[in-house]
């Protein structure tokens, strides 16, 4: 019998954008993102899951199936419309009401600050490629630790900075929609964790309460052909542009020799330079200790296989498998025929890749402290059939999941929670209303939330800590 310890958490993650609609509603001020669907998708992000007005609703329902945590981002739009100055009282008032209701009902709230949506006045003059804007957030923070520090136990400053430097600039999925500039991937990179670090030394020295951390998403790379040194100098590239860039950031406060030479090298076949300085070593350097947690959002693994042709990403947006491409000059290329699972939308089902993952944070990372696998979850075009959802290939992908937690926890790593992605169905930046995550399903339509078979399993799982 496979048991999770008794203090779990089992969560449910969200975020502010894929969940509450009200875009422009009780003056929250525009996001990039709002012009970028316009402009390039089919969708947009209103009404979304109608979070903002339907909140009460999810909680109870989270309450009721033994979810005992949520993961909610806080819209910085909504609390200043244009990233800085004038602060918008009704934004403020939803959080609060939000915070509230869910300790109502037990359910413990997980809130980070920047969840892709960084507000567009700011995003139009560089977003975190200007510096001035890392100081905006650092100020946004401060605001959120004061307002809501009394009610809140868990912040996270970001989350994912490694897929927004990659989907704003190389796969040019996200606004503002550039490709392959690596120069400003990895600035991205840099002066994100820059953000993070400035905020989490602001946090500790002014001694406000609760725990603060980032949420990295880190996929496993490994080489195709394991004897191959080419195949396995491709997997280690691609994980330096993916993880080890922003681990070491984030653990070491420097980045490690290895790291700047695959960082140069991929300069070298693509072009780009990092604006590095002292004072931003010495930032990163300061804060590498004060993380208390670390959040990983973990869905599949790649296999990397060499490559020196021109770069060419292409997205797979419509869940039709087999149409994705990545393949970068000079750093390598995914190779999608290898006999591992995979969902439609072309991501490797591989549950030992977030073992892997796990043992590799504490060997390479030993300061990490704690880990909470923040997202994870199977992406599926769930069809409501008589008012049920039968999303059985969901219950073995997070059981599957799971047991590699269960194992790496027996392996000394201190994983204390699991949230799966998502609470309920949200909407999917690139890939529209028909990629669902969530427990619950979502009439889109009628905003009617049903249960599906995933939930029941996951409520049994929360209350007996059992893995069945
Ligand atoms: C993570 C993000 O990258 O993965 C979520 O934090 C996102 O916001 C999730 O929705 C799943 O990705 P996608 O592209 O399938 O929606």
């Amino acid at each position: 019998m496979l048991k999770l310890p008794e203090n779990f958490i089992f969560g449910g993650a969200t975020a502010a954008y894929q969940a509450e609609g009200a875009v422009d509603k009780d003056g929250k001020g525009r996001v990039a993102w709002d012009t970028f669907l316009e402009e390039n998708y089919w969708y947009s992000a209103e009404p979304a899951s109608d979070f903002y007005n339907r909140y009460p609703v999810d909680l109870k329902l989270a309450e009721e199936f033994g979810v005992n945590g949520i993961r909610i981002s806080i819209a910085w739009s909504r609390i200043f419309p244009k990233g800085h100055g004038k602060v918008n009282k009704k934004g403020v008032e939803f959080y609060h009401n939000v915070i509230d209701e869910a300790h109502k009902r037990g359910v413990e709230p997980f809130i980070t600050l920047h969840h892709f949506d960084t507000p567009e006045a700011l995003h139009k003059n560089g977003d975190f490629l200007n510096r001035q804007n890392i100081e905006y957030f650092v100020e946004y923070a401060k605001f959120c630790f004061e307002e809501y520090g009394d009610k809140v136990n868990y912040w996270t400053t970001f989350n994912e900075i490694g897929p927004i430097g990659d989907g704003q600039y190389l796969a040019g999925k996200f606004p503002p929609g550039i490709k392959y500039d690596f120069s400003k991937v990895f600035q991205s990179h840099h002066n994100m964790m820059l953000a993070h670090a400035k905020t989490v030394k602001l946090f500790k020295q002014n001694n406000y309460p609760g725990e603060i951390g980032v949420v990295h998403a880190l996929q496993t790379k490994y080489p195709y052909d394991k004897e191959n040194p080419a195949d396995v100098r491709a997997a280690e590239l691609e994980d330096i542009i993916q993880n080890k860039f922003i681990l070491d950031a984030t653990y070491n406060g420097s980045y490690s020799q290895r790291t700047m030479d695959g960082v140069n090298h991929i300069f070298e076949a693509n072009g780009g330079s990092l604006d590095l300085r002292d004072e931003d070593m010495k930032i990163l350097n300061e804060a590498k200790d004060l993380n208390d947690f670390l959040g990983i959002n973990h869905y599949m693994s790649d296999w990397m296989r060499a490559y020196d042709g021109e770069t060419e990403i292409f997205h797979n947006s419509t869940g039709d498998e087999g149409t994705s491409a990545y393949r970068i000059k000079g750093v390598g290329e995914k190779v999608f025929d290898v006999d591992v699972p995979r969902t439609d939308w072309d991501w490797m089902i591989y549950p030992q890749g977030l073992y892997d993952q796990l043992i590799r944070v504490k060997e390479e990372y030993p300061n990490y402290k704690k880990i909470y696998i923040t997202e994870n979850g199977l992406g599926y075009k769930d069809e409501i059939k008589d008012g049920k959802v039968d999303d059985q290939p969901r219950i073995d992908y997070i059981k599957d999941y799971l047991t590699a937690v269960h194992k790496a926890i027996q392996d000394g790593v201190n994983v204390q929670g699991y949230f799966v992605w998502s609470l309920m169905d949200v909407f999917s930046w690139s890939n529209g209303y028909n990629k669902r995550y969530g427990l619950f399903y979502v009439d889109f339509d009628t905003q009617e939330r049903t249960p599906k078979k995933s939930a029941y399993w996951y409520k049994e799982l929360a209350e007996s800590k059992e893995i069945k």
